[in-house]
């Protein structure tokens, strides 16, 4: 069994575009800028921003963290989408999802000017996306197709199996993997909720990707043996015997199904680092345009 090292892939990706914003900066062109729209205290979206705001210095990219409290109006936050959409200092941003729920996300989102759309989500990106047009893909799913090719994963005539259907990763991720190119050109099967027994599909899977949000969902008789498995996953779960208490494991049962596959992505340390270098890549080529 292989490990797919997100982390070290992601690494070398940070080094590339590290290079480039260098490149840009020697010929006298503006430093990319992301920034980053924060509402309210959800835990982990304030982690998640943080390792953005970091990946961005760690590369030479300016970034803005703008932080609000949970109790911002609607037109309060639609002010702001749009002043962003005016500051011509501002290449790309993204809106941290979840929002707090008294704020529309889809309205929010579709304020979000498409060419600074980093997050790729707004209705003009997604249409382009899946017409295979030059969008701003997004950052999840693209970070999957990158990681699986530098990985040298053979996905060309493979079965792919996705199993949930979030707008940001699973529907996405089913069409970027049916794509004719020779990262993707899969079969393609998702699988979500409303699937009645799951496993007669995920057992099909020569690529099996799970984004579900559901710790270790997938156990190992739901998994071919010699599958790559990639888990989108991450959750916080007690563990008596960690210093701080918890520990973080994602949507694959890691320790019983790592034993039947070909390769197979940790969690932390898989997905998580190569979505932050798809949004970085998105900023870069907002920035280029
Ligand atoms: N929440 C969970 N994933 C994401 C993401 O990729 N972008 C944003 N903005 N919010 C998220």
């Amino acid at each position: 069994m292989e490990r797919i090292d997100g982390k070290e892939i992601a690494a070398r990706i940070k080094e590339e575009l590290a290079a480039e914003i260098s490149r840009r900066a020697a010929k006298g062109e503006k430093t990319p800028h992301l920034a980053a729209v924060l509402v309210g205290n959800d835990a982990a979206s304030e982690t998640y921003v943080a390792a953005k705001v970091k990946a961005c210095q760690a590369i030479g990219m300016k970034s803005t963290e703008l932080r609000f409290p949970a109790e911002i109006t609607e037109e309060q936050l639609l002010e702001v989408i749009d002043r962003l959409n005016r500051d011509d200092d501002v290449d790309g941003y993204i809106v941290q999802l979840p929002l707090p729920r008294h704020l529309p996300a889809e309205k929010i989102l579709g304020r979000i000017d498409p060419a600074k759309d980093v997050d790729g989500f707004h209705p003009v990106n997604a249409g382009r996306m899946l017409l295979g047009l030059p969008a701003h893909l997004p950052a999840t799913p693209a970070g999957i197709v990158e990681m699986l090719s530098r990985h040298g994963v053979e996905t060309e005539r493979k079965h792919c199996v996705i199993v949930g259907r979030s707008n940001i990763v699973g529907t996405p991720l089913s069409v970027l993997m049916s794509r004719k190119s020779a990262h993707a050109n899969c079969t393609v099967t998702l699988c979500h909720s409303g699937t009645p027994n799951i496993k007669t599909f995920t057992l099909q899977a020569d690529i099996l990707v799970v984004a579900i949000g559901v710790p270790r969902f997938i156990t190992a008789d739901m998994v071919k043996e010699g599958a790559v498995v990639v888990d989108v996953g991450i959750h916080r779960v007690p563990s008596p015997t960690s210093r701080n208490g918890f520990r973080l494991v994602g949507d694959v049962d890691f320790e019983n199904v790592a034993p039947r596959c070909s390769a197979i992505t940790p969690v932390p340390g898989g997905v998580g680092p190569m979505t932050i270098v798809s949004l970085l890549r998105n900023t870069l080529q907002a920035a280029t345009r």
